[in-house]
């Protein structure tokens, strides 16, 4: 198990105060909600019955590390943002879209995890957006609601594959495959999804990417790079990779699947698609199950 890794001695004594601050946060600004990637944040739940079943300490610091890591150790900043994802996920209930609704099959059919266990190190968990299938099916991005809870949903089985407490798996890596696109112009709905899925990962999805290919896009689409950029911050730039044939992602995932370049087997057989929950997701899906039958 990795240790975590703080830079000085003012960067511990935040993740410290942050972490003994949990339970209180936890209780007077999220209204109690605990749970954050399927793990238990908070040690003080007055049903310790549940603590000593679910809780594990070493993955709730390596997850509330992050969070520090990904605003510099700021105290203000951070608490903000646990408070505020926290919060987004007790409204959103992405648990729920990754693990129980289910999700129009068009829509399904173009999103594959695949698990790398030999990869290079965060580039072992890997989820696939082969969008350019949808180009001709725009009427999949109508309801943004709908699109957004099936894309949140693949990102949180994603993050149920990744080890937070390891150095070498608690980042993932996405590819997105625009295999199709010819005539395309950025049509509306289209553009109101994607804007909504950048905005809702860079909110509430802090320090989880490691990379991001955009393969298959021919050099006359490098306009939609510079429109969709506007929405991203400059350090996830920082992670993305454009390339035009696809076939070169082998060169930066050397587990890529033949059709990108690499020796193994296509993409869909390597999908995984039985994804389950953590204990305790189970345990508050359930729960909120018995809520609304009560
Ligand atoms: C992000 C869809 C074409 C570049 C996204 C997202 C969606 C999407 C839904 C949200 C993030 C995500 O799901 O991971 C589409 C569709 C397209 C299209 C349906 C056309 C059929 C393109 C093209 C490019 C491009 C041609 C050129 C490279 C990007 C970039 C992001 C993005 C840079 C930001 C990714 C991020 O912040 O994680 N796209 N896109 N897209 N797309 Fe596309």
């Amino acid at each position: 198990m990795a240790e975590l890794k703080f830079e000085n001695a003012n960067e511990r004594k935040v993740f410290e105060e942050v972490f003994e601050e949990l339970p209180q946060l936890i209780k007077t600004k999220c209204k109690g909600y605990d749970e954050l990637y399927g793990y238990k944040l908070n040690f003080k739940d007055e049903d310790q019955q549940v603590v000593k079943k679910y809780y594990d300490e070493e993955i709730a610091k390596h997850l509330i590390f992050k969070i520090c890591k990904a605003f510099q150790f700021n105290k203000d900043q951070v608490t903000q943002r646990i408070v505020d994802v926290l919060n987004w996920r007790r409204e959103f209930n992405p648990l729920s879209a990754a693990f129980l609704e289910t999700h129009n099959p068009e829509l399904e059919e173009v999103g594959v995890i695949t698990q790398y266990p030999e990869e290079s190190p965060n580039k072992r968990v890997v989820t696939w957006n082969l969008y350019g299938q949808l180009v001709k099916r725009k009427e999949l991005f109508k309801d943004a609601d709908k699109f957004i809870r099936y894309r949140i949903g693949l990102m949180e089985k994603g993050l149920r594959l990744l080890q937070f407490q390891s150095d070498d798996n608690n980042y993932m890596t996405q590819v997105h495959d625009y295999k199709g696109v010819s005539v395309f112009r950025m049509d509306g709905n289209i553009k109101k999804c994607t804007k909504q899925v950048i905005s809702i990962f860079q909110q509430y999805y802090p320090e989880l990417l490691w990379a991001k290919y955009f393969v298959n896009v021919p050099a006359v689409f490098s306009w939609v790079y510079g429109v969709v950029k506007q929405f991203v911050d400059e350090q996830t730039m920082s992670k993305f990779v454009v390339l035009s044939d696809g076939k070169k992602l082998s060169q930066y995932l050397k587990s890529a699947p033949s059709d990108y370049g690499g020796k193994q087997q296509g993409l869909k057989e390597q999908n995984i698609q039985n994804v389950r929950p953590t204990e305790y997701g189970l345990y508050l899906l359930e729960k909120q199950n018995n809520e609304d039958i009560d």
